[in-house]
This record gives C-alpha cells, sequence and structure tokens, in this order.
C-alpha cells in the first residue's frame, strides 16, 4: 500500500474567506496531528483566473501567513508556494498527454468560468488546470486530499488520471520496480500512482453565500456581504451575520427541519463547523430560537475563532523575511520529494 500522506493547496487570488477556513484551512490544521501534510500555495493555477497580477508575491506570502496563522506547523509539515517547484509543472505536461480533452470540457467549474465565452477567449490553463491539480498531488504520491465540495469533481479526474497513467504505463511500471500492490474496485493494480482520497466531509463542505443560499461564498462574487474573509475585523464580521439572509421561522430541533432552508441550513452548518460539533448538536442546542437569538451566538462564535487568526495573519504579514524563509525552507524539502518522483517517473516514460 501506499504510504499515507495530505497534500492540498490554495490559490493566491484575492483575499480569504470563510468558506476557504472552514472547506479547507480548518482540516488542515486537524490533519496534521496524526498525518505528514505538505500544503501549497498554488501560484501557477492564479493564472488561469487572471494574468497578470500587480501583487503575486503578496498574495503568495498571504496564503502562508494564513495557513501558519491558523495553526500549520511549517517545521513539522511541508508550506511551500507551487512554483517553487517545477516538478509539478513537468508532471502536469505528462498528465496533459494522459488525460483526454473531454474530460477536461466536462468539468462544471470549467463550463462555469468558459460557458458562454469565445474559445479565443479562454486560456488552455483554465481547460487544463485539473491537470495541473492532478500533478500538484500525485507528484508526492499523496493519497488524502482535504477540500470544499467544489473540487469533488477534480478529484475524481486525479483519479482518472492516475489509473490511465497506471495502465498505460503498466509493463513499464512493472520493469522499473517502482509500482505498488493495490485494489481498486475489487482488481489487484501494480500502480506507480495510487487512487487520491478526497476528504470532504464535516458540517460545511460546501459555505454558501451570506445573501444567497443557492450560490457558494466565493472570492469572485461582487457582493462583500456574500462572505466573511479571514481579515474582516469583529465589527465587519458582526455586520455581516446580522445583515445575512434567513427566513422567518424559528430554527427547528433537529438537521431534518433544514431541509428547504438553506440561509439556515447554511448559518447552522458554519455555527457547527466553527465549534467542532454537528448541525445536530447545534439544533439541540438552538432549536426553537429565532435568528435575532442565534446570529448574535455565531458573531461571538466567529469573532472568537477568527479575531486571533486576523490578527496573526496581520502580524506575519509584517515580517516578510519571515514568511519568504518559511516558504524556501519548504520550497527545498518539497523540491526534493518530488523529484525523487519524478526520477522514477522519467524512468518508467523511458526518457
Ligand atoms: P476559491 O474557490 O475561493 O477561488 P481556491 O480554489 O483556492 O479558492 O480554493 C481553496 C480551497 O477552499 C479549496 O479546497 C476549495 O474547495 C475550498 N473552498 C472554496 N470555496 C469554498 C466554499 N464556499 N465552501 C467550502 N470550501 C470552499
Ligand atoms: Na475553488
Amino acid at each position: 500500500a501506499f504510504k499515507p500522506l495530505v497534500f492540498s493547496g490554495v490559490q493566491p487570488t484575492g483575499n480569504l474567506h470563510l468558506g476557504n477556513y472552514l472547506g479547507a484551512i480548518r482540516k488542515f490544521v486537524a490533519l496534521q496531528e496524526d498525518n505528514d501534510c505538505i500544503y501549497c500555495v498554488v501560484d501557477l493555477h492564479a493564472l488561469t483566473a487572471q494574468l497578470v497580477h500587480e501583487d503575486m508575491r503578496n498574495q503568495i506570502r498571504s496564503i502562508a501567513a494564513a495557513f501558519i496563522a491558523s495553526g500549520i506547523d511549517p517545521k513539522k509539515h511541508i508550506v511551500f508556494n507551487q512554483s517553487a517547484v517545477p516538478q509539478h509543472s513537468e508532471l502536469a505536461w505528462i498528465f496533459n498527454c494522459v488525460a483526454r480533452i473531454g474530460w477536461m470540457e466536462r468539468m462544471t467549474q470549467f463550463k462555469d468560468k468558459a460557458g458562454g465565452k469565445n474559445a479565443e477567449q479562454v486560456s488552455l490553463g483554465l481547460l487544463a488546470y485539473p491537470s495541473l491539480m492532478a500533478a500538484d498531488i500525485l507528484v508526492y504520491r499523496a493519497t488524502h486530499v482535504p477540500v470544499g465540495d467544489d473540487q469533488k469533481q477534480h478529484l475524481e479526474l486525479t483519479r482518472d488520471i492516475a489509473q490511465k497513467f497506471n495502465i498505460d504505463f503498466g509493463s513499464h511500471i512493472r520493469k522499473a520496480g517502482t509500482g505498488v500492490d493495490i485494489v481498486v474496485g475489487e482488481e489487484p493494480v501494480h500502480a506507480y500512482f495510487p487512487m487520491v482520497e478526497p476528504l470532504i466531509g464535516g458540517p460545511a463542505p460546501r459555505v454558501m453565500s451570506l445573501r444567497d443560499g443557492t450560490k457558494k461564498m466565493s472570492k469572485s462574487d461582487a457582493s462583500d456581504l456574500s462572505r466573511i474573509n479571514l481579515l474582516d475585523d469583529a465589527d465587519t464580521i458582526s455586520k455581516k451575520i446580522r445583515k445575512a439572509k434567513t427566513d422567518p421561522d424559528a430554527l427547528p430541533s433537529e438537521a431534518e427541519g433544514l431541509k428547504g432552508r438553506p440561509e439556515a441550513e447554511n448559518l447552522v452548518g458554519i455555527y457547527a463547523a466553527l465549534s467542532d460539533k454537528s448541525k445536530a448538536d447545534i439544533l439541540a442546542e438552538f432549536g426553537g430560537q429565532q435568528f435575532s437569538v442565534f446570529k448574535p451566538a455565531l458573531v461571538d462564535l466567529a469573532v472568537n475563532v477568527l479575531s486571533p487568526i486576523t490578527d496573526e495573519m496581520r502580524r506575519l504579514m509584517d515580517d516578510t523575511s519571515h514568511i519568504d524563509a518559511i516558504l524556501r525552507d519548504g520550497g527545498e524539502r518539497a523540491r526534493a520529494r518530488a523529484e525523487k518522483t519524478m526520477k522514477e517517473v522519467r524512468d518508467i516514460i523511458g526518457f
């Protein structure tokens, strides 16, 4: 079997929000207790959203600062930026040749971002994004990937790419003597790349907009009231939660009662995730109460959890040389591990 290894990444595009924190970073922190973890600022991916960034270096630093301020230990684990390890791009090219265009065109994120646009306006990078994401993970032969629910489809594609590579190069992998015996479905397979497991669960796998319970909380939403940013101060958090869209009913006492009430479900999920409890636990406490009671409790909780992170992020961002040293050290360690894989991949391919 493959040695368990956790990998995930966050793009340095704009302010981090509560969705990024609950869907990803808070899970990264929890996983580091029992696992070897690699956490990456995926700067190459940021070019797919917008090619020219005025302040890329500080954006990269701020994601690394958020990781560390949230409690990730960069000495025990690895925190680095993607472009510091060129092996990601090298493996991505190989995966571009393994994967099929149709697989990429079927991705809902691609359809959301490129849909309705002329192909002359859409970068090849946006289409190939999931292939680079597969390389980010598999260049370490990582086995577990904590992400928000929106990334589920990309992780299925990562498995498809690994599977096709393992099959296409099957005899080469045997000859190179670098494969691992695993079982895929019922089939025993001699694989070079593992079938990654997404780690998506929890009470808030998809944090929704505070203004519209049918849209995910997102950096790109035009309304700042739709999201809580990790750098928001207490007053701003309070204002946004007080103004969050809800319905006129009291909270139900069981999770069933949240069906058809996306805004209520979202706020309860946020409360549960911030307190490491289940939605059922929260409803046992607040069932029968109005939002006029629940929202102030949520404000207190959110401020208690987020304000130490905000303060620490700001402190870290004041000392860029410290963050840069962490990224440099992480980059060196990541590069050594990625190069070990790429030596074997080049050998498998026959380069
Ligand atoms: P964004 O989606 O905000 O542009 P990224 O693509 O860098 O940011 O995502 C970083 C991580 O945050 C990913 O694991 C993604 O699944 C997670 N994430 C983003 N938005 C949400 C959300 N609204 N709810 C839960 N997780 C989210
Ligand atoms: Na995303």
